[in-house]
C-alpha cells in the first residue's frame, strides 16, 4: 500500500503520516526533509538558495544520512527548503529517491506513506490513497508557534504567519510542482479539528477505498 499525504506547512501531515504508518505498518518518508536538507546545504556552504545550480548540485550530492541533523527543523531550513524546491533540477535530482521508497519501502514493510507538496500529483501518481491537508494559515501559524515553544524556541505569531504565507504564495505559483491536491485525493480542512478528528477521518476513508 502506498499512501500520498499532501498539504501545507504546518496542515497536520506530519502528525497524521506517522499515525497511519503506525496503524498500517508502513515505512514513512517526511520529503519535506530532503529540500531542507538541501536548503541547509546551501546555506552551510555559503550559497544561495536562489542560485538553481548550487542547489541542483547539493540535491544530487544528497546522503540519506544527512536527514538526521536536527538542524532540518528549523525555520532557516524551512525558508531554504522553499526556495530550493522551485529549481527543477532539484526536484528532479530527488524524485528516483522518494519513488524508491515509495515502490521499494526499508525495513521490509508492507508499503510506504510519503508526505510533502507534490507525493500525489508528481511522486506516486498511482498511490492508492492520496490525502490532502489544508488549514487556514492563522491555525497554521498558531500550531507552528506552539511546535517551536514546546522545543524550547523562540516564536513571533506575526513573523511566524508572514512565514507561512510567504512559502504557501511560492509553494503554489511555482512552475514545477506546484502544491495543489490531486483531483482523486480527500482534501481534509483541519482549521477546526483536532488530531483524532483527522486521523479518524482519514482511516474511514482509507478502510472505504481498500473494501
Ligand atoms: O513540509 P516542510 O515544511 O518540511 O517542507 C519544506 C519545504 O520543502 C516547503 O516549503 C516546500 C518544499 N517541499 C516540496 O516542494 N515538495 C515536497 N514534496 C516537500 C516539501
Amino acid at each position: 500500500m502506498i499512501i500520498a499525504v499532501d498539504g501545507p506547512a504546518a496542515s497536520g501531515k506530519g502528525t497524521l503520516t506517522r499515525r497511519l504508518a503506525k496503524h498500517f505498518d508502513l515505512a514513512v518518508l517526511d520529503t519535506g526533509l530532503l529540500y531542507r536538507a538541501v536548503g541547509l546545504g546551501v546555506l552551510r556552504r555559503g550559497g544561495d538558495p536562489a542560485d538553481a545550480d548550487a542547489a541542483s548540485e547539493v540535491a544530487r550530492a544528497l546522503n540519506p544520512a544527512d536527514l538526521h541533523d536536527p538542524e532540518l527543523r528549523s525555520e532557516a531550513a524551512g525558508g531554504a527548503a522553499s526556495q530550493v524546491a522551485a529549481h527543477p533540477g532539484v526536484r528532479a535530482a530527488l524524485l528516483d529517491f522518494q519513488r524508491n521508497f515509495a515502490n521499494f519501502p526499508p525495513g521490509s514493510k508492507e508499503g510506504a506513506i510519503l508526505d510533502g507538496r507534490d507525493i500525489g500529483t508528481v511522486i506516486c501518481p498511482d498511490a492508492d490513497v492520496k490525502l490532502f491537508l489544508t488549514a487556514s494559515a492563522e491555525v497554521r501559524a498558531e500550531r507552528r508557534v506552539k511546535e517551536l515553544r514546546e522545543r524550547g524556541s523562540e516564536a513571533i505569531y506575526a513573523r511566524i504567519l508572514r512565514d507561512i504565507e510567504d512559502r504557501d504564495a511560492r509553494d503554489a505559483s511555482r512552475a514545477v510542482a506546484p502544491l495543489e491536491p490531486a483531483k482523486d485525493a480527500l482534501v481534509i480542512d483541519t482549521s477546526d479539528m483536532d488530531a483524532d478528528q483527522v486521523f479518524d477521518t482519514a482511516l474511514a476513508h482509507i478502510n472505504k477505498s481498500q473494501n
